[in-house]
């Protein structure tokens, strides 16, 4: 199941991104996440939802950057663990009345790998 699709490069006038393989989607477990690391960049996780939907988001929470990727998963959105912020999955943005965001990445699962668009 893809969970996002990036707009084709000619739409948004940006380079088509580069897909990365992450894991298979059974690598991550259910209601769980796991962190990558781009090289020179910050840690991104990617999060699986109970109905094996795929996400990713920087680890790093809007508030006061706690680790996203520790943080429980329900429906489409993470609880930040270290104060309670609820996080969107599908667009990084913090559930009023808390405001926020955190950056969101293009994921994609295809015959069970997960891919990143970085
Ligand atoms: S650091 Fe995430 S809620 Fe405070």
């Amino acid at each position: 199941m893809i969970a996002v699709i990036p707009a084709p490069a000619a739409a948004t006038g940006q380079a088509a991104p580069e897909w990365k393989r992450i894991c298979r989607i059974d690598e991550i477990p259910p209601l769980g996440s796991r962190v990558v690391k781009p090289q020179g960049k910050p840690a991104i996780a990617v999060f699986r939802t109970a109905d094996d939907r795929v996400f990713a988001l920087h680890d790093h929470c809007p508030h006061k950057g706690g680790p996203l990727s520790q943080g429980i998963v329900h429906g489409t959105r993470v609880t930040c663990p270290l104060h309670g912020w609820n996080i969107g999955l599908d667009d990084g943005q913090a559930v009023a009345p808390d405001v926020g965001h955190c950056g969101s990445f293009a994921v994609k699962v295809e015959a069970g790998v997960v891919w990143l668009a970085v």
